[in-house]
């Protein structure tokens, strides 16, 4: 559902490169197109969405907007099949998981039928600071971020393309819509699903969320502080033992370098006092189109299929 769409595009090629059991894939959107979806080969006709027609399927992804997930999605899980959804409509909702595989696997229940996916940059953030938690505890973080252009969807990045629009030669310090307290939409949604991702509900978040020239990947500058005391070296060996995360010992790493990947990069680890400390910085970034949508989806799936909710 949303096909058609940056995240919904990306969604289709990370299910043709993964090895799951698919039997039929059906291509929706708001209006049709013929032929319009490339699926292993062969084209697929994208249809309008209705309740009608999504309800045939045993999995659907959802990379529509919230008013296509406020639309389709509550009667699709009630008649159980597995919703997985890239929009924020249900993220926060109280007995709903926002799972990130390599961070809280573990928030997944039988009874689950709907899995939202949650925001981009609070992935990329999350997978980054999991070996964190778990090697030394979280208390705190600040966070600046480097957002590309193709996290806000097909028409930002055409517009972008024809160097058109606010954000060319520029970077934008505004990601949705400002609240009486002055923080963004994005800024909140890093803060408050952070929390809900990592398992740490008091966790002292700040993030200013910055649109940047970039196609694709986003970028961020995290300062944060343990629980214990740490070092470098420590921090480091738990980079390194993180299966979806790619250690830069040495020198940086940019968005054109990780576009296209699903890992998250992260680098330029420093303690910012005297070692042991509980206070360090990090570089981090991650394709938000695969790692922050479409992979991390896609990924949910792949632990029901394991987990033998889906066969
Ligand atoms: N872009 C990112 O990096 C990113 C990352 C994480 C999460 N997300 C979330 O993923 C979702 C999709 O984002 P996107 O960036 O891929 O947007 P996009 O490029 O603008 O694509 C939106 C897609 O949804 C379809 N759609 C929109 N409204 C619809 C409706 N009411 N009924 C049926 N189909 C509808 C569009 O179909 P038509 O073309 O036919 O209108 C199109 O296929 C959003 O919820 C977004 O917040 C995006």
């Amino acid at each position: 559902m949303g096909a058609t769409g940056v995240v919904g595009e990306t969604i289709v090629r990370v299910l043709e490169e993964r090895a799951l059991p698919i039997e039929r894939v059906g291509a929706f959107a708001s209006r049709a197109r013929s032929g319009a979806v490339r699926f292993r080969g062969e084209s697929l006709d994208v249809e309008p969405a209705t309740t009608e027609s999504l309800r045939n399927f045993d999995v659907v992804f959802f990379a529509g907007g919230e008013d296509a997930s406020e639309a389709f999605v509550p009667a699709l899980a009630a008649r159980g099949a597995v919703v997985i959804d890239n929009s924020a409509t249900f993220r926060m909702r109280d007995g709903v998981p926002l799972i990130v595989p390599e961070v809280n696997p573990d928030d997944i229940h039988v009874e689950h039928r709907l899995f939202p996916v949650g925001n981009c940059t609070a992935i990329i953030l999350c997978t980054a600071l999991a070996p964190v938690r778990d090697a030394a505890g979280l208390r705190c973080v600040r966070v600046a971020t480097y957002q590309a252009i193709s996290g806000a969807g097909r028409a930002a990045l055409e517009e972008f393309d024809r160097a058109e629009g606010p954000i060319v030669r520029n970077v934008v310090p505004k990601i949705g819509s400002f609240g009486d307290d002055g923080e963004s939409g994005e800024e909140q949604k890093v803060r408050d699903e952070s929390r809900k991702m990592l398992g740490l509900p008091n966790l002292d978040v700040v993030a200013t969320c910055v649109r940047v020239p970039v196609r694709t990947a986003h970028a961020e500058a995290v300062f944060f502080e343990t629980e214990r005391e740490t070092s470098v070296k420590a921090l480091a060996a738990a980079f390194e033992r993180a299966p979806s995360i790619v250690f830069h010992n040495e020198g940086i790493v940019t968005p054109r370098d990780v576009e296209g990947t699903d890992e998250v990069h992260v680098a330029r680890l420093r303690a910012l006092r005297p070692e042991p400390t509980r206070e360090f910085a990090l570089w981090c970034v991650g394709d938000q189109l695969r790692k922050g949508a479409a992979t991390n989806a896609v990924q949910i799936l792949e632990l029901l299929v394991e987990r033998g909710v889906v066969s």
